[in-house]
């Protein structure tokens, strides 16, 4: 398998095909979906919510960001990975947002960061794209900010708000962004983008229209229990939890029953040594 390098991503978008963009947090997800041919694996910060349980994803730290970029690259073969930048870890100047890329990239060993923010974040986009680390933008419903936009709510549903995103979106674009992830928004706003800018979008939440799309492993593959709240973007495709349920069960029955392990799930000695030993 050949690494898909950002020249392919490209290629990819040049061509209009579109995009297959899926996170992993872990080991064994980001082997999953590296095996399964996806272009771009995230290893994005809802690894707070989804896989560490936490609140939201305000609560994770660079350092934990940075133990799962390691694990999730240490799977990735094929696939161009990126990571979120945390919360708190690229705000307060240009060098902590540079400091912070480098970390991800040279300990975390990921190929790109992606940092959320449009207008206000340009200058930042700026300078971590000058460095040499590519960064892909995030605009529209951006979680890091939940607290000041008033929850996880689509964004530019009035003229005012789909201009603001227009404008986000020429900004990072000017900045050096390669790509942008354009969350929660109508189709018909995210079309207009994708038509005006000349980098690839990749849409969560917005419409088939965009050059790429992103899920949550987590919430498309059903690894959670029943009656947990999916935002209405996410199809679920498969249903892990159900599966790894099924089977821990079933474990769990046989060791009750002695029926596991039997024979064949033990290691043979001879019967002479056997005789020899029980003398
Ligand atoms: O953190 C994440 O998983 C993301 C994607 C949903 C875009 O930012
Ligand atoms: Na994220």
């Amino acid at each position: 398998t050949r690494k898909v390098t950002i020249t392919a991503l490209r290629s990819l978008y040049k061509r209009g095909e579109p995009i297959v963009m899926l996170t992993a947090h872990d080991f064994p997800s980001a082997h999953v979906a590296d095996a399964a041919g996806i272009d771009m694996v995230l290893v994005g910060d809802s690894l707070a919510m989804v896989a560490l349980g936490m609140q939201d994803t305000s609560e994770l730290t660079l350092e934990e960001m940075i133990l799962h970029c390691r694990s999730v690259s240490r799977a990735v073969k094929s696939a161009f990975t990126i990571a979120d930048l945390p919360m708190g870890s690229y705000e307060i100047s240009h060098e902590q947002a540079l400091e912070s890329a480098f970390r991800v990239v040279k300990e975390g060993r990921v190929q790109g960061v992606k940092i959320e923010g449009g207008l206000e974040m340009a200058p930042t986009i700026k300078r971590v794209t000058d460095a040499g680390i590519p960064v892909v933008a995030h605009i529209g419903l951006t979680p890091q900010r939940q607290n000041s936009l008033g929850g996880f709510r689509v964004q530019g549903k009035s003229v005012t708000g789909a201009l603001k995103l227009l404008q986000d979106a020429y900004a990072v674009q000017e900045a050096g962004a390669f790509m942008v992830v354009l969350e929660a928004i109508p189709p018909e706003i995210a079309s207009t983008i994708t038509k005006k800018l000349r980098i690839p979008t990749i849409g969560i939440g917005a419409g088939n229209a965009c050059s790429g799309q992103v899920l949550v492993q987590i919430d498309m593959s059903g690894n959670f229990p029943p009656g947990r709240f999916l935002p209405k973007f996410v199809k679920q495709y498969a249903d892990v939890w159900g599966e790894a349920l099924k089977g821990i069960k079933e474990y769990k029955k046989e060791v009750k029953s002695k029926v596991y392990p039997s024979q064949e799930y033990t290691y043979p000695m001879s019967t002479e040594d056997v005789a020899e030993f029980k003398r």
